[in-house]
């Protein structure tokens, strides 16, 4: 039985991975900073903050005492973040780089010797297709996001030798909690760009509204993982999601940033 461990386990996103692996038969441990809040789940749930070393070295010390190595790791665990890019605090943007970026990674190089006794290591890194593009109000959190994919490209040749696959999975709008615990530029932080801002905020929410169910991520990272392979970097989301990063590669610069910025008007 494959052994999977997941950060995030808790909510959203992560909460439907768990469920769908433990009801396929995968040997499934998921992670959160407050285990206790959360009972009754299929599968157990163990203490980790990515953001905190000696959590990342309890976890990576207990799933060794119980399963002695690891098959997969995915590395889904993060937190939202909006604001202006210049009035963004620099409390706000390292909390938010140091769990969607250098906690994620922490939690990789520390779980690595784990992943390199089993015949068949992955892992999955989740970024965002909003990871691929600037967008107005979101620049620290997509620049987060994308970062994940340039990590993940270079660990992937360098876990070549190991027989371990990196995979950065890359969901459009996914309609899950994330908002509530979102980080953000207070309102009267926001200056001149508070009408605008407001604006963006309310599409957003339509667009949350109507975005597509955690568990169609789950249902994907489920077929993935029974390829022999797993794709570098694979999108998940609604057609118009898939082909803005495409339109951005193919349209002039300009007419993608007069684009983009029509959308959120
Ligand atoms: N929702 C979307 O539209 C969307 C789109 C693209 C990508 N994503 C990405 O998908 C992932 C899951 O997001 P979601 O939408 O499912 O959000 P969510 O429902 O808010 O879930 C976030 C999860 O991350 C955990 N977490 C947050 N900070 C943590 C920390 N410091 N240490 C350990 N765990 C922590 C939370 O657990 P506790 O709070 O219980 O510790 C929770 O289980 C995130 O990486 C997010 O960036 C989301």
């Amino acid at each position: 039985m494959k052994k999977v461990l997941l950060t995030g386990g808790s909510s959203g996103i992560g909460l439907a991975i768990c469920k769908l692996l433990t009801q396929k038969g995968y040997d499934v441990i998921g992670t959160a900073r407050n285990p206790e809040r959360h009972s009754e789940l299929s599968f157990p749930l163990i203490k980790l903050d990515v953001t905190s070393e000696d959590s990342i070295q309890e976890a990576v010390q207990l799933i060794s005492e119980r399963w002695g190595g690891l098959d997969i790791l995915i590395n889904n665990a993060g937190i939202g973040f909006m604001g202006p890019v210049a009035y963004s605090k620099s409390e706000h943007i390292k909390k938010a780089w140091e769990t969607n970026v250098f906690g994620l990674m922490q939690v990789t190089q520390e779980f690595l010797p784990l992943l390199q006794k089993s015949d068949s290591g992955k892992i999955i890194n989740i970024g965002s297709i909003g990871g691929k593009m600037g967008l107005p109000y979101r620049g620290w959190y997509s620049a987060a996001k994308g970062s994940l994919e340039i990590l993940g490209e270079s660990l992937a040749m360098e876990l070549k030798p190991f027989g371990i696959d990196v995979c950065t999975l890359l969901p459009g709008d996914v309609r899950t909690e994330i908002a509530a615990s979102r980080l953000e530029t207070k309102q009267e932080d926001l200056k001149e760009y508070e009408a605008s801002y407001m604006r963006m905020k309310e599409v957003l929410q339509d667009e949350m509204d109507q975005a597509m169910p955690a568990e169609k991520v789950a249902v994907k990272l489920e077929k993935l993982l029974r390829r022999k392979r797993l794709p570098l970097k694979y999108s998940v989301g609604s057609f118009l999601h898939k082909l803005t990063p495409i339109i951005k590669n193919l349209t002039p610069q300009r007419f993608f940033q007069w684009l983009i910025l029509r959308h959120y008007k």
